[in-house]
């Protein structure tokens, strides 16, 4: 019997289950959109209880299109939106309150007051003293609430990201486990050690006691139990935090691989081996998925809006009707009209971390087009990628030798060459569309032996076609000039 691997991949906007065989390939999928609450300006919450309603309806409805006994399945990985954090009754698994998104910002003003202890937090954990990341979202929460102290510090609340969340509801509430990947985005993580770090639960009032037990992204989480969709012991092997799973799934095992996804926002990998490099030019550090006990890191920076900036033209705008017409419309674009889009609608993140900027066009005249906007639009996340491509090389010294690219704009073939041409190096997209949901099936089907070696996911995912840059070196720097001096004026006017 050909086994299968189960993928469970909660994201912010929607709830998926992709099953894949053997081979890699996805035999069946189903997924669910997710509700999003926004109970105040800048707050962001999901609720917990529908995204486990959600992803026990998206695993049953892919194994019935599969049409495939559970028996078959493996083995199940699961990655995840991270950051976003939630408290549970450990006893029951059932939600304490709502859980609050990476994307929430009430915490600005408690980073805002503690901007000095950013040196040390940076040091320790890899990351910027922001509202983005979990722990100041636990502050937050158990602040709130009086009661809910007491009861962390007994272990009766309990406390993780969303993995953790799904595999102690998967478990019948036996498992209270999260992988270092998403450990690394708590900002309660020692980078170096990779333990739990004391001060910084101090710090953030966090009891250590209601915090999971963190293993390496291949290993035993724990087995299904009490399901009514899918049967005792199935083993749950296979963890990762959703942009770590894709550049595993995009085969960036080593140091120099590097990936960039494109979805509402863009974010960007890259693989720096057993080194954990703290960035001179503000990138983060983060884990990268860990098949053993070898601690394995990247650089990572995001853009805020990539998608959601051709999302602008269609809904904004309404200069198109549907995302993928850019690629056409980008391409009848003038190049005597060099428009410069900043698509900074929601601040500018890394390198930059300008969360006041807002975006900005440059160079119109009287003969712009919706064609010069539209190719200004998807040259303007191009031109941001190329920037964290920039600092990476400067923090590595070294350049990666291509970008594997997935996600949505990755279809966009006019985007991909103007990628290229942006960064000087070849841009490979990836071969399967799901590739962090096959970097939770690879990790899991590595660890029960589905797949034997790295080698062998490596062969798996085959070659793509290559997009190779043809502008000139000089043409690409003065362009690189005309965009970094309207990210510039974005700046200057943001203060
Ligand atoms: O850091 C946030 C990221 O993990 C969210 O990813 O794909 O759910 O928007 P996504």
């Amino acid at each position: 019997m050909m086994p299968y691997v189960l993928a469970i991949d909660q994201g912010t906007t929607s709830t998926r289950a992709i099953l894949f065989d053997a081979r890699g390939a996805v035999v069946a999928s189903a997924a669910q959109e997710l509700t999003q609450y926004f109970p105040q300006p800048g707050w962001v919450e999901h609720d917990a209880e529908e995204i486990w309603a959600a992803t026990a309806s998206v695993v049953a409805g892919t194994l019935a299109r599969a049409n495939c006994s559970p028996q078959q399945i493996a083995s199940i990985g699961v990655t995840n939106q991270r950051e976003t954090v939630v408290i549970w009754e450990r006893a029951t698994g059932r939600p304490v309150g709502r859980a609050i998104v990476w994307q929430d910002r009430r915490t600005t003003e408690f980073c805002r007051r503690h901007a000095a202890d950013q040196p040390w937090i940076r040091e320790r954990t890899g990351l910027v003293l922001d509202p983005y990341f979990s722990a100041t979202k636990l502050q937050w929460r158990l602040s709130q609430d009086p009661a809910l102290l007491p009861l962390a510090e007994r272990g009766e609340i309990v406390a993780g990201t969303i993995d953790s969340y799904l595999i102690a509801r998967l478990t019948g509430s036996v498992s209270h486990v999260t992988d270092y990947t998403n450990a690394s985005r708590t900002m309660l993580l020692d980078l170096r050690r990779l333990e739990w770090d004391p001060e910084l639960a101090a710090f953030f009032g966090v009891p250590l006691a209601m915090l999971p037990k963190c293993l390496p992204s291949a290993a035993d989480f724990g087995v299904t139990h009490g399901l009514s969709f899918l049967p005792d012991g199935i083993t749950i092997s296979g963890v990762a935090g959703d942009q770590q799973a894709a550049l595993f799934g995009q085969g960036a095992f080593t140091a120099g691989e590097a990936k960039c996804t494109y979805g509402t926002g863009a974010f960007f990998l890259v693989h720096t081996g057993s080194r954990a490099i703290v960035s001179q030019n503000q990138l983060i550090s983060t884990v990268a998925a860990m098949t053993d006990s070898t601690p394995q890191y990247a650089l990572e920076g995001s853009v805020f809006v990539a998608g959601s900036a051709v999302q602008w033209l269609r809904d904004g705008l309404r200069i198109i009707s549907e995302a993928s017409a850019t690629e056409e419309l980008a391409a009848q674009s003038n190049p005597q009209e060099p428009v410069i889009f900043v698509p900074g609608f929601v601040g500018l993140g890394a390198p930059y971390w300008v969360p006041e900027a807002r975006g900005a066009i440059f160079g119109l005249t009287r003969g712009t087009q919706p064609a010069d906007l539209a190719r200004a639009a998807l040259e303007g996340v191009a031109f941001q990628v190329a920037d964290l491509i920039d600092a990476a090389s400067h923090d590595l010294n070294a350049t990666p030798l291509d970008l594997r690219v997935d996600g949505g704009m990755a279809n966009n073939r006019w985007f991909l060459q103007a990628q290229s041409d942006l960064l000087g190096l070849p841009v490979r997209p990836a071969l399967c569309a799901e590739s962090t949901a096959l970097g939770a099936a690879f990790l899991a089907g590595l660890r029960v032996g589905v797949w034997k070696n790295l080698d062998e996911l490596r062969a798996q995912l085959g070659q793509s076609q290559q997009f190779s840059p043809a502008m000139s070196p000089s043409d690409r720097q003065r362009r690189l000039r005309t965009w970094r001096r309207a990210v510039r004026a974005v700046m200057v006017f943001a203060k």
